[in-house]
């Protein structure tokens, strides 16, 4: 089975939030390159940690829709990979390890429901094999999340 599959199956008997804490820690553990993954949820204008693992918490809990890369990706509702974070003044530091990131949006229609976003230790890591991956895992969510609302 495919990792997505893998997912799809690991999350079917979760209500939402177990599932969204079960899909960070699979992805987690899965790719190596991704060292920390957390799920944002929008709530009005903010971004709201739900879930995430990694070696340790973010402090970063709640993220202004107009702030950081994880806001750029809600605001434009695209995935936004950042090869090099140290480069990119839009990038909101949370470690000091962290070297590049990836942040999908979870969408229902053309409204954002909230996000995917994983750092990497590993200088521009994420490719178009990880965006195609991921926002698979985020249409997983999406409608995980409609079903159980
Ligand atoms: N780096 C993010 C902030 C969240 S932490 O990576 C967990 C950003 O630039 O929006």
């Amino acid at each position: 089975m495919d990792l997505l599959s893998t997912l799809r199956h690991e999350i079917a008997g979760l209500d939402f939030s177990q599932a969204l804490q079960k899909a960070v820690s699979f992805l987690r553990k899965s790719v190596a390159h991704y060292n920390w993954v957390g799920v944002y949820m929008l709530e009005g204008d903010e971004l709201v940690l739900q879930a995430w693992d990694g070696p340790e918490p973010t402090q970063h809990g709640r993220i202004p829709i107009g702030q950081g890369i994880c806001g750029l990706a809600a605001r434009e509702k695209r995935t936004v990979i950042v090869g090099d974070v140290n480069a990119d003044p839009r990038y909101l530091a949370c470690f000091p390890y962290t070297r590049s990131e990836i942040v999908v949006p979870i969408m229902r229609g053309t409204k954002v429901l909230g996000e995917i976003d994983i750092d990497s230790d590993t200088p521009y890591a994420f490719t178009e094999k990880d965006r195609e991956f991921l926002e698979g895992v985020a249409t997983l969510l999406g409608e995980r999340y409609v079903r159980d609302q």
